[in-house]
């Protein structure tokens, strides 16, 4: 059975002022039956890791290559050295802001899977893909190419992320989201075998939060959640960790 994972991505906020709502939420997972990361800026991975014991530490981004010539980024096997034990790839503020392709992302993917990192590739359709009636193309396009050709529910969680959906307070139906789940779900199993696509964790993010999360979490097929404004502060994301955890 997958385990429910609760995942903050605090984007760009987080200052070593913000510890206090870190150790909060750390105090809050101790007895909680989920797995929480936090995905913090880098800046903030190497005091987390080391003063942390009960969350997983994450970063939001990493660089295609190893090392090198690329002024200002950052590179997976660094953030594998400062302490963190997963990295978001394509998120869809970095597909638009940064032009992420597929390929690019499964290559992102793949350095962190092979610097141990577990990687949590986003993917979600824009407002106009969905109004045109072309999410599942869309997410099936993404997943497709931008997966590693090898994985496995240790390695990989799928985050869907309806761009619309992302800091907008709005949601999709419960319908929506079932449907773009179990499609998920499918395309995994198809694509690497029933026991490798059952063991993935597929996240819903977009908008979530502590009144919103029941009704999302009981949807088959959502096994947790990527949330962005809602995991600033303690007391907005520890409702959210305790919804997902389980009984
Ligand atoms: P919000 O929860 O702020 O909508 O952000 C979702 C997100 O982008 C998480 O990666």
């Amino acid at each position: 059975m997958r385990r429910p994972t609760a995942a903050g991505n605090w984007k760009m906020n987080g200052l070593r002022e913000n510890f206090d709502d870190i150790f909060l939420i750390d105090a809050a997972s101790k007895h909680v039956n989920c797995d929480v990361i936090l995905c913090v800026p880098d800046t903030l991975i190497k005091e987390m890791s080391e003063r942390t014991n009960n969350i997983f530490t994450g970063s939001q981004n990493c660089h295609i290559n190893k090392s090198g010539a690329f002024t200002g980024d950052i590179s997976a096997e660094m953030i594998k050295d400062a302490g963190a034990t997963h990295v978001i790839v394509g998120h869809s503020e970095r597909r638009v802001n940064y032009n992420e392709n597929n390929h690019q992302i499964r290559e992102k993917a793949n350095i962190a899977l092979e610097n141990k990192l577990k990687a949590i590739v986003c993917i979600g359709e824009t407002l106009t893909e969905r109004k045109t009636g072309v999410t599942l193309d869309i997410v099936k396009r993404q997943l497709v190419d931008s997966l590693p050709l090898e994985i496995s529910g240790e390695t990989i969680i799928v985050a869907y992320e309806p761009v619309w959906a992302i800091g907008t307070g709005l949601t999709p139906s419960i319908e929506q989201i079932k449907e773009v789940h179990d499609f998920i779900r499918i395309e995994l199993e198809n694509n690497f075998g029933a026991k490798i696509g059952q063991s993935i964790n597929i996240l819903y993010g977009g908008s979530m939060n502590a009144k919103n999360v029941d009704e999302i979490s009981a949807i088959k097929n959502v096994d947790g959640g990527l949330v962005g404004g809602a995991s600033l502060k303690a007391d907005s994301f520890i409702p959210i960790i305790n919804a997902l955890s389980l009984d």
